[in-house]
């Protein structure tokens, strides 16, 4: 397949990525890597995406197909060069194993105009339970609040998502009160949710009043 037909299926083709963006930076913890999503990431990503608590969970498209995954590289690296989101593969990325694809750890949309992003995170089954989401989650906020000088991070979550409100909790994030999330696409995936946020710490720049966004 070509890149144009590959454009025109996942719906963004004139909306290509500014060829002035700077490219999107690594960031990495030891054996944690969090990297741009890549074009030859199509396969692992589809693979790790597949448990059932990422489709209720999260806004990916759902079921995760491997053009679903396509679709998703693109659309990151879209907004990526449009400043409006950040995503990243998170790799656990050992000396002495082949590197594991282990999930995606982003800023699903970033407001600029208000200092402020959305965090999404989801992990495959088996990278879970030894603190990647943790230490992804904090790698993310520190990169967000010192490079991008953003003020404030958000996020919902489900009010039955036991181990996310956890992750939430155990990276800085206080919780706000309730509110439905909507689906941009699919009414039936709407959600009640614990709103969370985290300020950027105390001498980071001027801070503002900020309002909750909801947002895929
Ligand atoms: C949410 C998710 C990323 C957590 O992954 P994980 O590998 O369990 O996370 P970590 O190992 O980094 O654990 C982070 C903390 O949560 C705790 N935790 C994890 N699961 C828990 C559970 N079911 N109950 C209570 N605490 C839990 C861990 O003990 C750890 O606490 P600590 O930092 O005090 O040691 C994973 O479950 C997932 O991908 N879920 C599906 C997608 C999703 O829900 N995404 C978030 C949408 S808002």
């Amino acid at each position: 397949m070509d890149d144009r037909s590959q454009d025109e299926r996942c719906g963004w083709h004139d909306n290509h990525p500014l060829p002035t963006a700077p490219p999107q930076p690594m960031l990495r913890d030891g054996d944690l890597l969090l990297r741009p999503l890549r074009g030859d990431d199509v396969e692992a990503l589809w693979a790790a995406g597949q448990a059932a608590d990422i489709g209720r969970y999260t806004s990916i498209a759902w079921p995760f197909t491997p053009d679903a995954a396509r679709c998703l590289i693109a659309a990151a690296q879209v907004a990526w060069g449009a400043g409006t989101g950040a995503r990243f593969a998170v790799i656990l990325d050992a000396a002495t194993a082949a590197p594991l694809f282990a999930g995606t750890a982003s800023l699903l949309h970033i407001y600029p105009e208000r200092a402020d992003a959305e965090v999404g995170y989801w992990l495959d089954p088996l990278a879970r339970g030894r603190g990647l989401a943790r230490r992804s989650v904090g790698l993310l906020c520190d990169w967000a609040f010192t490079s991008l000088r953003l003020q404030r991070l958000h996020l919902l979550v489900d009010l039955d998502n036991a181990p996310s409100h956890a992750v939430a909790l155990t990276s800085g994030f206080v919780p706000q009160g309730q509110e439905i999330w909507h689906h941009p696409d699919d009414p039936t995936r709407d959600a009640e949710c614990l709103a969370y946020e985290r300020l950027a710490p105390s001498g980071a720049g001027s801070r503002r009043k900020i309002t909750s966004q909801r947002s895929s």
